[in-house]
């Protein structure tokens, strides 16, 4: 069978895996170094979004820049989280953790509140609250990690979508850091140093 979203598979030898979700202007190749700095060993899966805005690739429309089109957002996360099943049977891997930048990380946080039984956790690098969920998901111990920048403009809702994962059961960690939409060293570091630990706390819990 087919899989619905192009994509790029890198096996690796660990039984936790990243779902690679790529910000505006991207494509499935632009965050493997990244994955690879940050859960070396990891098998990645990295998918394209599926829409155009000009010559850019993204996860979902928007009508201006922080004014998303809800329900295309919503049929994306759908389409999105049917893929990450599929694949996850396709390719032999266990429901990966999600490390998404800008509109990555954002439809990562939508499949956190629609979808989330195809991830085991996130790294969300400069999200924001793509939208006030109808009902809370049940993500209880799921491990998430936000980093967001102080003076990003992009991601104005980043406290709220910390406070919304946590009242929905979620680990949740929220750095702030002293960047803009960017990343730094910083972001590499804290989710390199997350995910060491949240694979340890996760070992512990199946043992
Ligand atoms: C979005 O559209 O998801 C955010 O504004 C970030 C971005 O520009 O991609």
């Amino acid at each position: 069978m087919t899989l619905s979203h192009i994509h790029r598979f890198e096996p690796g030898p660990n039984s936790r895996s990243l779902l690679l979700l790529h910000g505006t202007g991207g494509d499935e190749h632009d965050l493997i170094d990244l994955g690879r700095t940050i859960a070396p060993g990891a098998p990645l899966l990295s998918p394209r979004g599926q829409v155009r805005e000009g010559p850019a690739n993204r996860f979902f429309r928007r009508m201006a820049e922080g004014v998303f089109d809800i329900p295309d957002l919503k049929a994306r996360t759908q389409a999105l989280g049917d893929f990450v099943a599929e694949a996850g049977k396709t390719y032999g891997i266990e429901p990966p953790v999600a490390l998404g930048f800008s509109n990555g990380a954002n439809i990562a946080a939508s499949l956190l509140l629609l979808r989330s039984e195809v991830l085991s956790g996130a790294i969300l690098m400069r999200a924001t609250l793509p939208f006030e969920p109808v009902s809370l998901p049940d993500l209880a111990g799921k491990p998430v990690l936000i980093l967001s920048g102080q003076s990003d403009p992009m991601a104005p809702a980043s406290k709220e979508l910390a406070a919304v994962l946590r009242q929905a059961g979620g680990n949740v960690r929220h750095e702030v850091l002293p960047a803009g939409h960017g990343l730094i060293q910083q972001d590499l570091i804290l989710a390199r140093d997350w995910w060491t630990e949240s694979g340890s706390a996760d070992a512990l819990v199946r043992s």
